[in-house]
């Protein structure tokens, strides 16, 4: 295990529970690596029929750990950034992937459900995006699935604005399945999963392969992936970084258009 991601294998679901409390599950370098580890573990498992993606505590995740950002904006960030392989690992899963959704959701928390192939959300779930609050860009291929998915007009509101998407807005709009109290989230995400395990895994796999256009996909992460560093080392980026470092909000109205 590592610190912050459990993988756990049972009756052929692989299920990968993301538990950093402290940082209310903010995703570590270390964390993308073991995350991008069990998305190759089931690809190649024979053991494996399901992945099932999951959170301790009261938050999914909020999203990439920020301070992670602020060192690489510096280039002092690590020298494989797992990130490329756990999306890599995104687009390019066979298996199916269900996902249990509780409270927030953020960032990459919200842009990997794009490529989950049924989500549950807890009824008090929120679904956001605040690439642009941080003065970043969509990523996970998100800045294409998110308008396909909900149309350019929510899209943009979403992305521009980064405010929260109430769940059962989010099951209206496509991002998610449907909805379940918080007590029974965990319960019901693992009986929906246990029921697509049963399922003959070569159909399924050759379904989810025409469903998806993995290789456009990993094309659009890419295109994102050089303007988000670009975007990284920006001096929008650095007030952003600096202000979350110093609990304050940010003022971006004295930087001009680089
Ligand atoms: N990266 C690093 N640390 C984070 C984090 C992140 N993405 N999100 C939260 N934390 C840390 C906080 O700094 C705080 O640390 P501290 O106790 O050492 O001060 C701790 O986790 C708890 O966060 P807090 O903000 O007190 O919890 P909350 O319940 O009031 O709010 C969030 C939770 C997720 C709404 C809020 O923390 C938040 O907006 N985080 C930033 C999300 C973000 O911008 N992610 C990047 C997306 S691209």
């Amino acid at each position: 295990m590592t610190a912050g991601i459990e993988v756990e294998l049972a009756g052929g679901v692989l299920a990968v529970t993301m538990s950093r409390l402290d940082k209310k599950n903010a995703l570590t370098n270390e964390m993308y690596g073991a995350l991008a580890d069990a998305i190759e573990r089931a690809n190649t498992d024979g053991e494996v029929r399901v992945l099932l993606i999951q959170a301790d505590g009261d938050t999914f995740t909020a999203g990439n750990d920020v301070m992670e950002f602020a060192a690489q904006a510096t280039g002092n960030g690590p020298k494989e950034r797992h990130v490329v392989r756990f999306l890599r690992g995104l687009a390019n899963a066979t298996v199916p992937i269900v996902a249990a959704v509780q409270g927030k959701a953020v960032g990459v928390g919200t842009t990997m459900l794009l490529h989950c192939d049924y989500v549950i959300l807890s009824e008090e779930a929120q679904l956001i995006t605040p690439f642009v609050n941080l003065a970043l860009v969509p990523e996970a291929a998100s800045s294409l699935l998110l308008p396909l998915r909900i149309g350019h007009a929510r899209a943009f509101e979403m992305f521009a604005l980064g405010e929260p998407v109430p769940a059962d807005l989010a099951v209206t709009w496509g991002i998610a399945n449907k909805l379940a109290p918080a007590g029974e989230l965990r319960a019901e995400a693992r009986r929906v999963a246990e029921k697509i395990a049963t399922k003959p895994l070569g159909s399924l796999t050759a379904m989810k392969r025409l469903m998806r256009d993995a290789e456009k996909l990993v094309a659009q992460m890419d295109c994102e992936s050089t303007t988000f560093v670009e975007r990284l080392a920006s001096a929008e980026a650095k007030e952003a970084f600096m202000a979350f470092a110093q609990k304050r909000q940010p003022d971006f109205t004295k930087i001009a258009r680089q």
